[in-house]
């Protein structure tokens, strides 16, 4: 079968596609025929040696996931061959991979194999980010920084249909005309030097509830200063590259929290919360409550151009590759 292998930690533009061979299931697991693969930011910072967990030389990248089962181990008890489902797994940029039973979740028809790849882990981490660690209420005030991205795009979505006040910020016209497509109530040009001008004239005197960014950089100060009292700053990424470092008098003065959000590491401690979350958002899409959208599509051999096209800013919404193209 044909994959992506990763050799050496490297530009992922010199990514190729080589041929090695297709994996048998074990005993707990079934064989995923992949229709389309969910990149995200960490994907290209993992390929260029840059991520902080480096996985063991050489892989095939790639962590989420939507198929079609081919063939089911002994002891699968929950799933059959011809479901389609989502997964978490390792091995995604190839045509096809073994997961663990535990690790799948059937989808709807109505999921599109690339919006169910897309789903996982931007979709849990905007639910729990925003209950859990956010308590956030109906009709409060949301800003979402970076809301064109894979997790922004998410995070719109979710807010939405938890009944908040969305506000997406993003660095260009056709980025935030996607975060209204994709439910934004406002949005705002966070590049302008201004733009906290803006963002007040949006919340017309109601204080700004939680922000959530997946950025950092220089916009997190601002965003910070923006919250209302008893706001909550939720920590989800950096992806400008830049870690920001606040003044914590702001959180005395404020009367603020900031708070981690960390679905990996949630999860990776509390397991059932994973089947929990699945749970209630596999009825959200069902009621059609959120609406995961498709991201751009890619061809295996075009992997690598994928994650510079998110390293160089340029990516709308959580890029797929589909393996069998
Ligand atoms: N905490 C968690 O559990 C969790 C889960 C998933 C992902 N993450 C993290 O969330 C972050 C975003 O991931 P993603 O997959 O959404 O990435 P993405 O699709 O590439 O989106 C990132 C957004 O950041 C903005 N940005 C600002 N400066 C940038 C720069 N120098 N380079 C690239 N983008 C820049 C871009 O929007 P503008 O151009 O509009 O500024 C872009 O849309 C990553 O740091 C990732 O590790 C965290």
């Amino acid at each position: 079968m044909r994959a992506v292998v990763c050799e050496s930690f490297d530009s992922p533009e010199n990514l190729t596609v080589t041929e090695v061979e297709k994996p048998e299931p074990g005993d707990n697991q079934v064989l995923v025929r992949i229709e389309s693969t969910g990149l995200g930011y960490v994907d290209a910072l993992t390929v260029a040696g840059l991520y902080q967990i480096k996985p063991n030389l050489p892989f095939v990248p790639g962590n989420e996931l939507s198929g079609v089962i081919e063939q089911i181990g002994n002891n699968v008890k929950h799933l059959r061959i011809g479901q389609r489902i989502l997964a978490s797994a390792n091995g995604g940029l190839a045509e096809y991979t073994v997961v663990d039973e535990s690790k799948c979740t059937p989808i709807p028809e109505s999921l599109s194999h690339d919006a169910a790849a897309g789903f996982l882990v931007n979709y849990c981490t905007a639910f729990q980010g925003f209950s859990y660690w956010g308590q956030l209420k109906e009709k409060e005030r949301v800003l979402i920084l970076g809301g064109s991205g894979g997790v922004g795009i998410a995070a719109i979505d979710v807010a939405r249909a938890m009944g908040a006040m969305v506000i997406a910020a993003a660095s260009t016209k056709k980025k935030r005309d996607a975060c209204l497509e994709a439910g934004a109530t406002h949005v705002i040009d966070y590049t302008k030097e201004n733009w906290r001008d803006k963002l007040k004239e949006i919340l017309a005197g109601e204080p700004l509830d939680v922000v959530y960014d997946p950025v950092g950089g220089d916009y997190a100060e601002p965003a910070l200063r923006s919250l209302g009292p008893d706001g909550r700053y939720l920590v989800v990424g950096f992806a400008s590259g830049d870690i920001p470092k606040f003044p914590i008098n702001l959180v005395l003065l404020k009367r603020c929290s900031i708070v981690g959000v960390n679905w990996g590491g949630h999860i990776a401690e509390n397991p059932s919360t994973y089947r929990e979350v699945m749970t209630t958002l596999m009825e959200w899409v069902a009621e059609e409550k959120i609406r995961p959208l498709s991201g751009e599509a890619f061809a295996l051999a075009d992997a690598g151009k994928a994650m510079m096209k998110m390293l160089d800013r340029k990516a709308i919404g959580k890029i797929v590759i589909n393996p069998s193209v």
